[in-house]
């Protein structure tokens, strides 16, 4: 070789190598082969179209989660320069793991991730890491030592729901005069997935404000699996083994619906026999209200496609995401109900 050749081959070589420092990835489906710049949150800018999203659910065990489901699916569809690959993991977390592990192997460009339970994904979220593909959270969180594998999480505060979920009981009795502090209050609480993020959080919150009363004890406490029909069992299965209920704490409304029909079942009233709050407010929680068979319901707003589609362009813009993107909530109960069902989206 010629030595200007030589000397040309040499600056070519220092410029892919200072170049290699500023990029990183390999090609993705419809991507550059040479990989993109990174951006502020250490992800590749995405500048091809469409953007590839993974999105691993959990399934459809609830009004809450179909409405979840369909928030992403059509934020996305309305999208031209987005496309969504969405799998069903029909509640079983094997069957997360395999989605989420071929999103990395089709070399998506983003994954959009709810965790069925909070712990067992390390290795495959490892797997994303490796491939450089940022993993947003959207509703339920994984455990705390395996948040440095995700990029963000979008969605509720879940102990605070449950703490909304414990003042809300506290002022009402109070109101309605049927607790003074002196008498037991006995309470039954049906439980959302073991080891799921809000089933945790939720039976912590809830807790959290029962140390402000000695008097309130939790006479049973059992998954109900967010489904009604697992409610509806364990509600059956408290009121075989005992009647004298004053409250039931139910982790989301679908559950609680459940309830209702075998606290009906029973012979006895819900709403007035059996105080019950819950969490999600979804029209059937409403529609409870305004018959008087619910009592109250805190909001948990399943609407987070606007939200997942948005951090998804600033992702691909390179911009820095938050590390937590909180959804706004109110409470609703028997005053407030019936005026605000005709609004409800969900
Ligand atoms: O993760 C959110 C919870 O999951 C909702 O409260 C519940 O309805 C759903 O199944």
């Amino acid at each position: 070789m010629k030595r200007t050749a030589k000397v040309l081959l040499g600056i070519v070589i220092v410029m892919l190598v200072l170049g290699g420092m500023m990029f990183v990835g390999g090609s993705k489906e419809g991507g550059s082969a040479l990989g993109a710049a990174v951006s502020e949150s250490g992800f590749p800018v995405i500048t091809h179209r469409p953007i590839v999203v993974g999105f691993s659910q959990i399934g459809s065990e609830s009004e809450w989660r179909t409405a979840n489901t369909a928030s992403v699916q059509q934020s996305f569809k309305n999208d031209p320069d987005m496309q969504l690959i969405y799998s069903d993991a029909q509640q079983k977390q094997e069957n997360q793991i395999q989605a989420l592990r071929s999103f990395v192997a089709r070399k998506v460009d983003v994954i959009l991730f709810t965790a069925l339970v909070e712990t067992g994904y390390r290795p495959v979220l490892e797997e994303a890491k490796a491939a450089h593909i940022p993993v947003i959270m959207i509703d339920r969180d994984v455990a705390k030592e395996d948040r440095d594998l995700r990029l963000t999480i979008m969605g509720s505060n879940f102990v605070k729901e449950g703490e909304k979920s414990a003042s809300w009981l506290a002022d009402y009795m109070k109101k309605q005069g049927k607790d003074d502090g002196t008498k037991t209050i006995n309470i039954v609480e049906l439980q959302g997935t073991t080891g799921s993020a809000p089933a945790i959080d939720r039976y912590t919150g809830f807790r959290n404000i029962m140390k402000d009363h000695p008097n309130w004890k939790i006479t049973r406490s059992q998954t109900g699996n967010f489904t009604s029909s697992e409610g509806k069992a364990v509600m059956e299965a408290f009121l075989k083994a005992d009647k004298n209920i004053d409250v039931l704490y139910a982790h989301n409304d679908q559950m609680a619906l459940g309830a209702i029909q075998a606290i009906k079942e029973a012979g006895l009233k819900p709403g007035k026999d059996i105080i019950i709050v819950s969490i999600d407010a979804v029209k059937g929680a409403f529609e409870a209200m305004v018959k008087g068979e619910l009592n109250a319901s805190i909001e948990c707003n399943p609407l987070l496609g606007p939200q997942a589609l948005q951090a998804v362009h600033d992702l691909a813009d390179g911009k820095k995401l938050p590390e937590r993107i909180w959804t706004i909530e109110a409470v609703f109960d028997q005053t407030n109900a019936a005026a605000a069902l005709p609004t409800r989206q969900y």
